[in-house]
């Protein structure tokens, strides 16, 4: 039997799970279970990164030690898995024993095969903190960015990964192969990491403890990155004797991951897996982030959407739909309320839940819940089992491209296509002429026959709800399979159903959104309201097309971005302009964190006259918008618009 291994990022438990953190895990269950289904070994892996200074210090606060800090939100992550119905064949902990010698195995072959060695890491020190800062990391006055105090120049022994050797190894890997996907993204790790040139990176600390020992030097403890990375192979039993899977799985077939966290899977696990002579992962698949209001939802910026809340009010495959069909593979996807909603009433509950509901119901009233064996086949049949027979192999292709929003799409064509089949033969019609039984039979029929397809591709996105529906059409547990979502005839002749509650009740928007807010906090709703007391700044002077013309407005892409020393305002970003690349200064520190912007798509006026802002140059302009609260929100165009693109 082939085998299948996918995994998830494994995550922080520095605070509780949010929506976020939902989309990779539900996302890749989704794909482990579509494999299961078509047959494949699956191994689906997920887990939580336990180790590192942060959580060493948010410990301290609470007054407890790490492990009891970890051991409590490891619960919660694990509850939440299990609410959202997440598959998992594997939950690996940093902290847990195997895990950690084979890390120290693995520190040590490195060592051993001289691609660690030990040297100086130098950068800015603050005493009080104990903690070393880079450059960017200062606040405005070159301070601490923790306590603001001075910070002086210092330097502690360390130990350091050569990268160098792997570089072109790396690059061929990025850019000649499909282990990226989206592929598109081989470009800026190439020329932001590897052609200014590898640089060795720090694989130790000294100034925390809370981390795996260096087993021959122990007042070291292993950089988390290289603890977390590993964990792909540990929990596989790679340099350990609690598992025994490395030769059956490795290397894995996908490693999901939001795009913060690419570079190390891109170039440092590879690295890695090169030093160590292992065969490399197959993708490494990247998306983007779930935002809320333009803004990466972290509890940091306090926009966590709570999944336990909304999974209680709406159901978790109703969650797991929503996340799933909002995300394209590469760009982020901005949460709100509203959208999931509207989404949940009209493909789900309009969409799918009608289709059962009136397909069903039809059964009951025309046949008394058993349709006959007699059959009158006619229009419109051909069409519809065409487009369900053909469904399979093109949700196929979706699934091996991880492009699990097409993939949704394709069978919520299907669906929209036996709905309109339904006013095409009009039921209702024949209903009422006794020589149209057996027509009316065969369009109920081909009905089911489409539901039952379809639902059974949709299980591996939607587990729980899908069993549901089978009841109510009468489908056994052997008609629902990959072989038979390919097959017409699979349900009896005299299919039997069996009539059951609404499946997704439609949700009265409006109502639904106020409750919400009250819960969640929100004073407002996701989209101000004209009697909000919003009071539009008054229209400028009027302007003829001529002058608007003069204006170039483009979109740009935002590589980097850093405060701009000694002030608060001011942000300097390096933006890809289609054009050979700019840097623009722009005054909305207050609101944007670098990381906030880093890989999105902004609009520029692109041909404003150079300035120096704080001495710094700025060419051009990111477009705003005044907020209420007096602060600036950011325009996000369409990320999939070419960097370059003219705005009119
Ligand atoms: N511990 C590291 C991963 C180590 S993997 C060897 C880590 N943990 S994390 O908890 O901070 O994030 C885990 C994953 O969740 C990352 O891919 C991160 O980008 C993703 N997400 C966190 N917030 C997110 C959104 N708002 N939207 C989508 N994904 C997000 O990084």
């Amino acid at each position: 039997m082939s085998k299948f291994y996918i995994t998830t990022p494994i995550y922080y438990p520095s605070g509780n799970p949010h929506i976020g953190h939902c989309y990779t895990t539900v996302a890749c269950d989704s794909i482990a279970r579509y494999k299961r289904m078509q047959g494949y070994d699956v191994m689906f892996l997920t887990g939580t990164d336990e180790h590192g200074q942060k959580i060493e210090e948010k410990a301290k606060e609470k007054g407890v030690t790490p492990k009891e800090y970890v051991d409590e939100i490891v619960e919660t992550f694990k509850k939440l898995w299990s609410y959202m119905n997440i598959s998992y064949d594997r939950y690996i902990r940093t902290t847990d024993d195997y895990h950690v010698e084979a890390v120290q195995k693995i520190f040590k072959e490195l060592y051993d095969r001289g691609y660690i060695y030990k040297g100086e890491y130098k950068g800015k020190y603050c005493t009080p903190c104990e903690s070393f800062w880079t450059e960017s990391q200062l606040d405005e006055n070159g301070c601490c960015p923790e306590c603001h105090r001075e910070v002086k120049e210092a330097s502690e022994e360390a130990y350091f990964f050569k990268m160098s050797p792997f570089a072109d190894r790396i690059e061929k890997l990025l850019t000649e192969t499909d282990y990226l996907q989206p592929k598109t993204r081989a470009t800026e790790l190439v020329n932001n990491f590897i052609k200014p040139g590898l640089e060795d990176l720090c694989v130790s600390r000294t100034s925390f403890t809370w981390g795996i020992p260096v087993t021959f030097d122990t007042k070291h403890v292993v950089y988390v990155w290289v603890d977390a990375l590993s964990n792909y192979i540990t929990a596989l039993g790679y340099e350990n004797e609690a598992y025994n899977d490395y030769d059956k799985f490795w290397p894995a077939d996908v490693h999901m991951v939001a795009k913060d966290i690419m570079r190390f899977h891109a170039i440092i696990w590879p690295a890695m897996l090169m030093a160590l002579d292992l065969p490399l992962p197959k993708h490494l698949a990247v998306h983007g982030w779930i935002t809320f209001n333009g803004q990466k939802m972290s509890k940091s910026l306090g926009n966590v959407v709570d999944p336990f809340i909304l999974g209680e009010r709406y159901g978790a495959d109703a969650i797991r739909y929503h996340i799933l069909r909002e995300m394209a593979l590469g760009a982020d996807s901005s949460f709100s309320n509203e959208i999931m909603i509207n989404r949940i009433n009209s493909d789900l509950a309009n969409g799918l839940g009608n289709l059962v509901s009136r397909t069903v119901a039809m059964v009951d009233k025309y046949f008394g819940g058993t349709l006959p064996s007699e059959r009158e086949s006619g229009e419109f049949d051909d069409e519809l089992k065409n487009a369900a027979l053909a469904l399979r192999e093109r949700v196929d292709g979706f699934i091996d491209q991880t492009q699990i929003n097409n993939a949704l799409a394709e069978i919520f064509k299907v669906i929209s296509h036996a709905n309109k089949y339904i006013d095409e033969t009009a039921p209702w019609v024949l209903g009422k002429d006794e020589g149209k039984r057996a027509r009316l039979a065969a369009v109920l029929y081909n009905l089911l026959e489409a539901i039952r397809i379809s639902t059974t591709l949709l299980s591996c996105f939607m587990p729980t709800t899908m069993p549901r529906i089978w009841e109510q059409i009468g489908a056994k547990e052997s008609d629902i399979s990959y072989e038979n979502a390919a097959r017409w005839n699979v349900l009896p002749q005299e299919a039997t159903v069996h009539r059951g509650e609404i499946i997704f009740p439609r949700i009265d928007v409006d109502k639904e959104i106020d409750e919400l807010n009250k819960i969640i906090g929100n004073s407002k709703k996701d989209e101000p309201k004209e009697d909000d007391g919003f009071e539009p700044m008054p229209l400028a002077e009027q302007i003829t097309i001529d002058d608007f013309e003069k204006l170039d407005l483009r979109v740009a892409l935002v590589k980097e971005c850093e405060k701009v020393k000694r002030s608060k305002k001011l942000l300097c970003l390096q933006l890809d302009d289609g054009m050979g690349g700019r840097q623009v200064v722009s005054g909305i520190s207050e609101w944007y964190k670098p990381e906030d912007l880093i890989g999105k798509k902004v609009i520029i006026v692109a041909n404003l006259k150079p300035v120096k802002l704080c001495g710094v140059e700025s060419n051009g302009m990111i477009c705003a918008a005044d907020t209420a609260e007096g602060g600036a929100s950011v325009i996000f165009p369409d990320q999939s618009l070419p960097c370059g693109t003219k705005i009119r």
